[in-house]
């Protein structure tokens, strides 16, 4: 490609296309050029972000079709919610078999499908449209992952091995809009939402450096899953009156709390394994990340709580509840921990300077859908586990037809 500055247009306007903006003031040799979004209020408030943040003189389109038009813009990141997927890649190339425009490449935000079924398609879809593909799984670009992947291969791995076993939990309180917590919309609960990272982050830590995924072979899986707070008669009732009757628990709920446990062999035929714990019930001061990971010698630990920064705040201040300190906050007063810049922090920054410059190389990038999928196939795995209640061996016989029945809205582990 013989461009040297890459136009990029945003699909969605909400909490995760704020995030990136935010990031790209540290994102080199592209500018934020188009939003589309359901509602254009939104759009244009986050057009007006990037503007302000001078990341570039963002618009607001009224399609992806008219995005894909103008000719300034070279890439798009999907940023809309999990159940419109399909609809947003298939109008994305049609556009481009119809000869509205041209892309370089697409990006997809986490999961990049509901099922497999789903995943598998948008991998068919970007390779149909001949497009670059980048799945946006920000925890493995995140600093104190990379860094302390490299330090441990570099330093522990030569002189006593590899490492055989990793660690990863996300948790936080719930998430901030009703579509994430019904089933059918979002794919699942907790364990689609946020399994997705924790999978991903661990493969990631146990993968030998310049290695293919492939380097790993899942071979088992074993998981659980339940809803512990938010079916709670109290608790269901919050939900549903903070989603005008949308989101009901007591009926329909999806899964507040998950783990996994996935044994998966390296090419020398060594064991390793990987455990995850996800939650939407936790109570601390926000979102927490914990990574570990652990070697005959060696061991690697990340917790983003175990912040550099702290603010203590008296019972006097009694200020308006917000997301100022970390994401997900769930208290303003006392000793609270706080995040300085969580665009660096999380990956967003070293995510999307990668991503950009892959596709100003013409290189697909190094996460990209294949992984998306694969990263579906492991939940879809988990969810089986789940269901029957047993170990299930990788791959099971029918993954790409199933939906877990809490997609369906078919789960409730109180009946
Ligand atoms: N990497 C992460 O840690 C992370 C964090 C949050 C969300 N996400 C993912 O990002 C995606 C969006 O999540 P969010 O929290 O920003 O959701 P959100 O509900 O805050 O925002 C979604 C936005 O998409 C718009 N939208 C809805 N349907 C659309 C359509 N058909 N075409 C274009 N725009 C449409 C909405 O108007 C809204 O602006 C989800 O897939 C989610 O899983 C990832």
């Amino acid at each position: 490609m013989a461009k040297k500055r890459l136009g990029v247009g945003f699909i969605g306007a909400g909490f995760i296309t704020r995030f990136h903006i935010r990031s790209w003031v540290g994102v080199r040799d592209a500018d934020i050029l188009g939003i589309v979004s359901r509602t254009k209020e939104r759009a244009e408030e986050a057009a007006a972000l990037a503007r302000k943040l001078n990341v570039g003189q963002a618009r607001v389109y009224d399609s992806i079709t008219e995005m894909v038009a103008d000719p300034a813009i070279d890439a798009l990141w999907i940023c809309s919610p999990n159940y419109t997927r399909l609809e947003v890649m298939e109008e994305i190339v049609d556009a481009l078999a119809r000869g509205k425009g041209e892309l370089v490449g697409v990006t997809c935000e986490k999961p990049l499908g509901r099922n497999v079924k789903e995943a598998r398609r948008m991998l068919e879809l970007v390779e149909q449209a001949g497009l670059l593909d980048g799945y946006l799984e920000n925890q493995v670009f995140a600093p104190a992952v990379v860094r302390g992947k490299e330090l441990i291969w570099k330093r522990g791995v030569p002189l006593c091995g590899r490492p055989y076993l990793a660690r990863a939990a996300e948790e936080h309180s719930g998430p901030h809009e009703p579509w994430f917590w019904d089933g059918t919309l979002q794919g699942g609960g907790v364990l689609n939402d946020m399994m997705c990272h924790s999978v991903e982050e661990a493969r990631f830590m146990l993968t030998p450096p310049g290695k293919p995924r492939q380097a790993l072979t899942p071979v088992r899986l074993t998981a659980y899953a339940t809803c512990l707070k938010w079916q709670r008669p109290d608790y269901a009732r919050q939900l549903s009156q903070q989603s005008q009757g949308q989101t009901d628990y007591l009926r329909r709920p999806a899964e507040d709390f998950a783990r996994s446990l996935i044994e998966y062999r390296d090419e020398a035929g060594e064991i390793l394994v990987v455990e995850t714990t996800t939650s939407w019930c936790y109570v601390g001061a926000g979102l927490r990340l914990t990574m570990e990971l652990f070697g005959p010698e060696y061991s690697v630990l990340v917790n983003t709580l175990d912040s550099s920064l702290r603010v203590f705040f008296s019972r006097r201040v009694k200020g308006e509840a917000g997301e100022d300190f970390v994401e997900k906050q769930n208290a303003e007063t006392g000793l609270m921990p706080v995040i300085p810049c969580e665009e660096v922090e999380y990956g967003y920054v070293d995510e999307n300077r990668h991503m950009v410059q892959s596709f100003l190389a013409g290189r697909r990038p190094e996460e990209n859908f294949s992984d998306g999928l694969n990263v579906t196939e492991l939940l879809m795995t988990a969810y089986m586990s789940v269901e029957q209640g047993r170990t299930i061996e990788f791959p099971p016989p029918d993954l790409d037809s199933y939906v877990p029945a809490v997609a369906r809205g078919e789960w409730n582990p109180r009946r």
